[in-house]
């Protein structure tokens, strides 16, 4: 019988071995990781629910696979103790109330977070494309969010 293929990697800059085989980030996030930031939505990869940063991308936990995280660093919305812009974003979500049931809003914050590092002054209509195609909010919090976001852009337009 083969020996089970561990994968080394680091959440929210703390190291991390997990199974190869058979498991979902969001699996190890929320299970043996007790990390519930990430949500189980669908766990089909339509909701946006699970999404965390992986190497600076926002990905779906619950279509990530243990193998392919080798080396990877992880970041979840409990990283905003560590992290200023996830604990920006995220402030900024609390300021403007940009949610109802909350379910959504994690993962929102983390794609908004990736999207920020990568250029603090992207497009409206850029952001409003990311989040139609990767994200769903049941409960109809739009208007909020999208406050949200234009507070972030202002205040990202504000600091050139
Ligand atoms: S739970 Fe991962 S995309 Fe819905
Ligand atoms: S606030 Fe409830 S799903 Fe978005």
């Amino acid at each position: 019988m083969q020996a089970a293929r561990t994968i080394e990697f680091s959440v929210n800059g703390a190291p991390v071995s997990a199974e190869a085989a058979g498991s979902s980030l969001l699996a190890v996030l929320r299970g043996d990781l007790r990390l519930r930031g990430a949500r189980f939505g669908c766990g089909e990869g339509h909701c946006g629910a699970c999404t965390v940063i992986v190497n600076g991308r926002a990905v779906q936990a619950c279509q990530t696979p243990i193998w392919s995280l080798a080396g990877a660093d992880v970041r979840t919305i409990e990283a905003a103790a560590a992290d200023s812009l996830v604990a920006h974003v995220r402030k900024v979500f609390i300021e403007e109330q940009a949610a109802q049931c909350g379910y959504c809003t994690n993962g929102v914050i983390m794609t908004l977070a990736a999207l920020l590092a990568a250029d603090r002054t992207p497009a409206r209509r850029d952001i409003l494309a990311v989040l139609d195609e990767r994200h769903l909010c049941r409960c109809g919090a739009h208007p909020r969010i999208l406050r949200a976001i234009d507070r972030l852009l202002n205040v990202e337009a504000a600091r050139r």
